[in-house]
C-alpha cells in the first residue's frame, strides 16, 4: 500500500500570514527520504493555499510521484494539465469551504467530468475521481474514464459506529476493483484510526495530511512520516 501525504497544510499555514514560509516545497526531500510514495496537493480556483508556483517547483523537485487534487473548473485543469503530474484526483469544490467536503456526484454531473477527464488523461495523466464509498456508483465511475477511485474517508474518520462504515467501504473497495479501477482511500485518516482501513481489501494507496502535518509540529516531519508508514505495515530504516 502507498502512502501519498497531502501537503497542502503546510500552505494554509503558510497563507494566514501571508509570509513566505512554511514552504511546502520545502517538505518534498524530507517526505520521501522518510519513505513516502508521493506528494498529493490541491490547486484550488482561488489558488488560496498551494499556488502555480509551488505546484512549478514540485513538478520539477519530485522524484516519487505528484498527485494534484483539482476541480472541473477549465482555468485550473488547463493549468494541469500544463504541468503533467502523474496522477490527477477530481475532486469537487465548493467557494467558501473550509476543506473538501464531500465525494463527486458523478451521477448528476458526469457529463461535465467526463470532459475533464478527457482532457487530463490525453496529456497521459493517471485519473482519479474521488467519491462517495458507495457500491452503486463504481460502474459509472469506470464508464467515465477513471482509473482509480478514491473513497473518501470523512464520514469513517468521524463516524462511532466505525464497523458500519467500514462494511460499506468493503463493498464499494470490492465493487470497483472487479471492474479494474484502482481503489485509494482518504481524508480524516490518522494515527488514531487506520487500523480499521487497513481492513479493506484492494486499497492500494492512502492520501493523507492533517493528521501528519499536525504530528510533525511536535516530531518532525521525518518521525511523523515514517510513524504513518510504520502503522501502514511498511518495513521502513
Ligand atoms: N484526499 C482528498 C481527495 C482530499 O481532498 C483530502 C483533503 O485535502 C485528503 C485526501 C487528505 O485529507 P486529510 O488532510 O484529512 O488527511
Amino acid at each position: 500500500m502507498r502512502l501519498g501525504v497531502n501537503i497542502d497544510h503546510i500552505a494554509t499555514l503558510r497563507s494566514q500570514r501571508n509570509t513566505p514560509y512554511p514552504d511546502p516545497v520545502d517538505a518534498v526531500p524530507i517526505v520521501e527520504l522518510a519513505g513516502a510514495d508521493g506528494i498529493t496537493c490541491h490547486i484550488r480556483i482561488d489558488r488560496r493555499h498551494i499556488t502555480e508556483r509551488d505546484v512549478r517547483i514540485l513538478r520539477e523537485i519530485i522524484k516519487t510521484s505528484l498527485n494534484i487534487e483539482l476541480c472541473t473548473d477549465s482555468d485550473v485543469v488547463s493549468f494541469v494539465s500544463s504541468i503533467k503530474p502523474n496522477h490527477a484526483c477530481l475532486v469537487p469544490e465548493r467557494e467558501g469551504e473550509q476543506t473538501t467536503e464531500g465525494g463527486l456526484d458523478i451521477v448528476t454531473h458526469g457529463k461535465e467530468i467526463k470532459k475533464t477527464i478527457d482532457i487530463l488523461k490525453d496529456t497521459g495523466i493517471i485519473l482519479t475521481l474521488f467519491v462517495e464509498p458507495d457500491e452503486s456508483i463504481m460502474e459509472t465511475a469506470k464508464q467515465l474514464g477513471a482509473d482509480a477511485v478514491e473513497l473518501n474517508t470523512k464520514v469513517y474518520s468521524e463516524t462511532p459506529d466505525k464497523r458500519r462504515e467500514i462494511e460499506r467501504l468493503k463493498r464499494a473497495s470490492i465493487a470497483a476493483h472487479e471492474i479494474g479501477l484502482e481503489v485509494h482511500a482518504g481524508h480524516g485518516l490518522g494515527y488514531h484510526n487506520i487500523e480499521g482501513i487497513l481492513s479493506v481489501p484492494h486499497i492500494v494507496e492512502l492520501n493523507i495530511g492533517h493528521s501528519i502535518i499536525s504530528r510533525a509540529v511536535f516530531t518532525g516531519l521525518e518521525e511523523a512520516v515514517k510513524r504513518m508508514l510504520k502503522l501502514m505495515g511498511k518495513n521502513i530504516q
